[in-house]
């Protein structure tokens, strides 16, 4: 076998953690140690780690027998390296971010950094592929919302989670014939609630692609009241928006959510529906439970596909790309083409046509 480009790399997981990092950690390390001989440098914290230099020689006993294995071994952060104020108090107390990561990298003798994020982490690795050092992406958030990737590890884990949640609402909805909102994550993209919105039965789906309005909402729960349907699902992802407040100024949609910060959007819509249907409503915030716990089957196989792939591109010595799903075929696209852009559920998107098929409210009509 020819010799590998990449004789050491650096690993680390960054942003918001998910079930399948382990898996995908596993995947890579395995790999590049058993495949390839490479030395994997495990850096804690995720950019955090790499700035102070918190890394460490990973031994195969390290990786093996993490697979099924939730959270991150390595743990995580969101710190953001090149965030300008930060870089800005940091240059005045000696120097920035972004100059101890170059010379940590340089320090550990990383041929390659290896990095396990959702959207801000790939940005920030595209900035450090600029700045000259060899990085491979891996995407994972439970939002499903990364660009050139049909789909990232950790998403299909949140799905079953919240699913299995709004089958057990079904019931004592069903019981008290009372309205049961359920809040979800995906704070900027809706592909949790759509997904398991639809798996789930729910009779509203609320996302962040599809402004609603309560009067909408009302008619629809109204209407199914009177078709002998007394109690109902509303499945709301954290980032929904209403139509009034999503003609509003970002600045001033900023300022009234923070002003709101203690009543989520789940809250808001519970109490605007019982108000104006004088329906029972009750709410439940489903929260970290979708990122917890063991990753699904799914989720175990994509993660170890993504992560034995990118051992690949290290012995390859093909950096700064992302590996990404396309249909069933594992691809890899350029972090320039990634960086930045943002996957939003499309207003034609099929899923969409598929639960109004069934007769989901979307809050639009
Ligand atoms: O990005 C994934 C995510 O779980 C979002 O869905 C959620 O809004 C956010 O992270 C929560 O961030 P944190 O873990 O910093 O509270």
């Amino acid at each position: 076998m020819k010799k590998s480009a990449t004789r050491t790399f650096g690993i680390l997981t960054s942003g918001g953690d998910c079930p399948g990092l382990n898996a995908a950690i596993r995947g890579v390390a395995k790999a590049a140690n058993q495949k390839y001989d490479m030395n994997i440098i495990g850096i804690s914290e995720g950019y955090r780690g790499l700035i102070a230099g918190d890394a460490r020689l990973l031994k195969p006993s390290d990786f093996s027998g993490i697979l099924t294995q939730g959270g991150t071994i390595l743990g995580t952060s969101r710190e953001k390296p090149f965030k300008e104020e930060d870089n800005l108090r940091d240059s005045q107390m000696g120097r920035k971010k972004s100059d101890a990561i170059l010379e940590n990298y340089k320090k550990l003798q990383l041929d390659c950094l290896v990095v396990l994020g959702g959207n801000g982490t790939h940005k920030t690795a595209c900035l450090l592929k600029q700045e000259g050092l060899n990085v491979i992406g891996l995407p994972k958030t439970i939002d499903n919302d990364i660009w050139g990737t049909d789909v990232t590890f950790g998403f299909h884990s949140a799905v079953d989670i919240a699913t299995e949640a709004i089958d057990r609402l079904h019931s004592t909805a069903h019981s008290h014939n009372r309205v049961m909102v359920i809040e979800l994550m995906g704070h900027k993209a809706g592909w949790l609630s759509l997904y398991a919105g639809i798996a789930g039965g729910g009779d509203v789906i609320l996302i962040p692609e599809i402004p609603y309005s309560t009067d909408s909402i009302c008619r629809h729960l109204l209407n199914r009241a009177r078709l002998g349907k007394r109690f109902s699902i509303v499945v709301v992802a954290e980032g929904a928006v209403s139509r009034k407040d999503s003609s509003l100024p970002k600045s001033d949609r900023k300022k009234k959510k923070k002003n709101n910060d203690d009543l989520t959007i789940g809250y808001r819509i519970a109490k605007e529906i019982g108000e104006s249907s004088g329906m029972e409503t009750r709410l439940t915030v489903l929260g970290y439970q979708q990122r917890g716990g063991t990753p699904s089957p799914y989720d175990r196989l994509l993660a170890t596909m993504f992560g034995t792939a990118a051992a690949d591109l290290l012995y390859r010595g093909e950096y700064g790309k992302m590996i990404a799903l396309e249909g069933t075929r594992i691809v890899t696209k350029q972090l320039e083409d990634i960086s930045g852009r943002l996957k939003q559920v499309p207003a034609d998107h099929h899923l969409i046509d598929t639960a109004r098929s069934v007769g989901t409210c979307f809050g639009d009509e």
